[in-house]
């Protein structure tokens, strides 16, 4: 029976790599999501909650993992759909809470949730202000973890120049995450270079 739901899981957890390849969903990289489920079977945390589902990939993950329950927001229509039918399909609709609203805009969906965790991979121009709201819900030693922290290495790429305007800002924006992160006093922060560029934060 194990054996039959591990091979049903092998088959969805493909079918959901294969969409988001054929759709250009950026979902987390091979590499990113070892060191999120190592985090996850490390820290054995009882809630999470992620900001940015897209499809649910990687929520799906985490419970896989050994999270007890996921939120995760989402405030794409079509991203939050497909999310919602393959959390169904997972079997994991009673522990994986979609929430489809903007972020920057969801707190008081989730004021009252203690969380063990928060994952951060939505919007990079906006990485300082997810933290800044959604550390309020983190239990003592709870983790942080941030996904595209490097941005396909363009964070490590000092020639601004060559970059468009676009890209531009948002590099600045994530090294000034960077900066905010290393030099905050409540967290111990590292970052690798691993995937896209993760960092783990830890509450003192
Ligand atoms: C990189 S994808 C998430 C991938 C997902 N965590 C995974 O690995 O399977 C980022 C998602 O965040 C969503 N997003 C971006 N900014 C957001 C915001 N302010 N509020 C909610 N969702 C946001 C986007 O619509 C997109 O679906």
């Amino acid at each position: 029976m194990k054996m039959e739901n591990n091979l049903k899981f092998d088959e969805l957890d493909l079918e959901l790599k294969n969409y988001a390849k054929e759709n250009s969903v950026p979902i987390i990289q091979d590499e990113g999501l070892s060191f999120l489920e190592s985090m996850v079977r490390i820290k054995r945390p009882n809630v999470i909650l992620e900001v940015g589902t897209a499809i649910g990939y990687s929520a799906i993950r985490m419970i896989k993992a050994g999270a007890k329950e996921v939120y995760t927001i989402e405030r794409d229509p079509k991203m939050y759909e497909e999310a919602v039918k393959n959390v169904e399909k997972a079997g994991f609709s009673d522990r994986i809470h979609i929430l489809f609203k903007d972020a920057l805009e969801a707190y008081d969906l989730v004021k009252n949730v203690k969380i063990d965790m928060l994952f951060i991979d939505a919007a990079k121009a906006q990485y300082t202000k997810f933290f800044d709201i959604y550390t309020k819900n983190l239990n003592e030693h709870g983790i942080v973890v941030c996904d595209n922290m490097l941005f396909h290495g363009m964070v490590e790429n000092k020639n601004l120049d060559e970059m468009t305007r676009g890209v531009r800002g948002l590099v600045r924006k994530l090294n000034m995450f960077h900066e905010f992160l290393l030099s905050n006093d409540l967290y111990d922060t590292s970052i690798y270079d691993i995937g896209d560029g993760m960092a783990i934060s830890i509450k003192k």
